[in-house]
């Protein structure tokens, strides 16, 4: 008599695929990374010597690539917000041949959930070569770009299966937050000492798991409005730009709809003229400061014939909006906004029958430039 085990379909649990499962352990990566990065006060915990290099800095660079790298123009606001130190956000893989204007003092900031990527680590020994100090936020501690980088931090988000990356870029937010919240606090700028990371934490964890019990509608959703077309579009303003950009990545890589990511007001200066009856245009609206442009954006799309849903947050939804998100800081509301996204990129690629984990052509670290 043989015990016939199928580990994977072991450690993927009760889960179908390991991008749901991944999705659905988002809500512990943040509760994980309170405990191990903020103290009881919620004030970071992170290696001295780390703010202390990163304090000398006049300017913060941020090289990545894919999910990384969307996850790094959230950092950019991060980092302008609570430190007030300029932060650029460049793709590595341009960054490694077309070396960026430097400040006297920049400080280089690496994303990456594997730490292998080729990309990245050109641009690192060009850092090394000319003596740039670096950090390293990735989610396997002994990778390469973990040791060869002047310092590392981990981002404790568990192994990533999936191909498609979902914890290790939540991750990634709140990683870059908690480094912001130190360094702004350790160079005394007033908006990090006020920047509540723990109750914001919390709130966004619960807000996730909200997010994840409306999955059967987002499911609906999906299946009625963005499986039946070839395109779509993502679209916000403020933070949600960057956002979308990542929901956009996240839809495409999967399901294999082809989705762009867009600043909701650039539409109309070109790419509104591939709006056609039906096309599905999914709206982010976070953003006090132009929800109301916003709205006005969605009309725009809507007179073209666009099947519009929105994504809003509570205090600034309309009782039509399809999916309403839990109030989140600003800056931090993209780890929940991001997990709507995920969910319609997981059922839109799953009801189509794809391989949701293996989508083709892709690979989860890509170790050439
Ligand atoms: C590959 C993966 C992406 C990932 C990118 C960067 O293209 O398919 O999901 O975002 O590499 O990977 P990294 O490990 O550096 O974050």
């Amino acid at each position: 008599y043989e015990l016939n085990i199928d580990e994977n379909a072991a450690s993927k649990g009760t889960y179908e695929f390991y991008m749901l499962k991944e999705i659905c352990e988002q809500p512990s990566v943040l509760r994980h990374l309170d405990q191990y990065y903020l103290d009881q006060n919620g004030d970071p915990k992170v290696d001295a010597k780390i703010i202390n290099a990163l304090s000398k800095a006049d300017r913060l660079y941020i090289f990545a690539a894919g999910t990384s790298y969307h996850a790094g123009l959230i950092g950019k606001q991060l980092f302008e917000h609570l430190t007030k130190i300029p932060t650029e956000v460049g793709f590595a893989s341009e960054a490694g041949y077309h070396f960026p204007m430097m400040s006297k003092h920049p400080f280089f900031i690496f994303l990456s959930q594997s730490g292998e990527t080729a990309d990245s680590r050109v641009v690192l020994q060009q850092a090394i070569k000319r003596g740039i100090p670096s950090l390293t936020l990735t989610n396997v501690p002994n990778s390469t770009l973990a040791r060869e980088a002047n310092y590392a931090m981990s981002l404790e988000a568990g192994p990533e299966i999936a191909v498609a990356s979902t914890k290790a870029y939540t991750a990634q937010v709140a990683v870059q937050a908690i480094v912001a919240k130190a360094l702004g606090e350790k160079i005394g700028i007033k908006d990090a000492a006020d920047f509540e990371l723990k109750k914001n934490f919390a709130l966004a964890a619960e807000g996730i798991e909200q997010v994840i019990s409306s999955q059967e509608k987002i499911e609906r959703l999906a299946q009625k409005n963005i499986i039946p077309s070839r395109n779509a579009f993502y679209i916000g303003r403020g933070i949600d730009y960057p956002v979308a950009l990542e929901a956009a990545l996240k839809l495409k890589e999967v399901s294999y709809i082809q989705t762009e990511g867009f600043a909701a007001a650039e539409l109309k200066h070109g790419t509104i003229s591939l709006i056609e009856k039906g096309t599905p245009v999914i709206a982010l609206i976070n953003d006090s400061v132009t929800s109301d442009l916003m709205r006005g954006n969605i009309q725009e799309v809507i007179a073209r014939g666009a099947t519009v849903i929105t994504i809003a947050r509570k205090s600034l939804a309309k009782p039509a909006d399809d999916i309403v998100l839990p109030e989140v800081n600003y800056y931090l509301s993209p780890l929940v906004s991001v997990v709507a996204a995920q969910l319609f990129a997981y059922y839109a690629a799953k009801d189509k029958g794809l391989d949701v984990d293996k989508p083709r052509n892709l690979a989860k670290s890509v170790t050439v430039e």
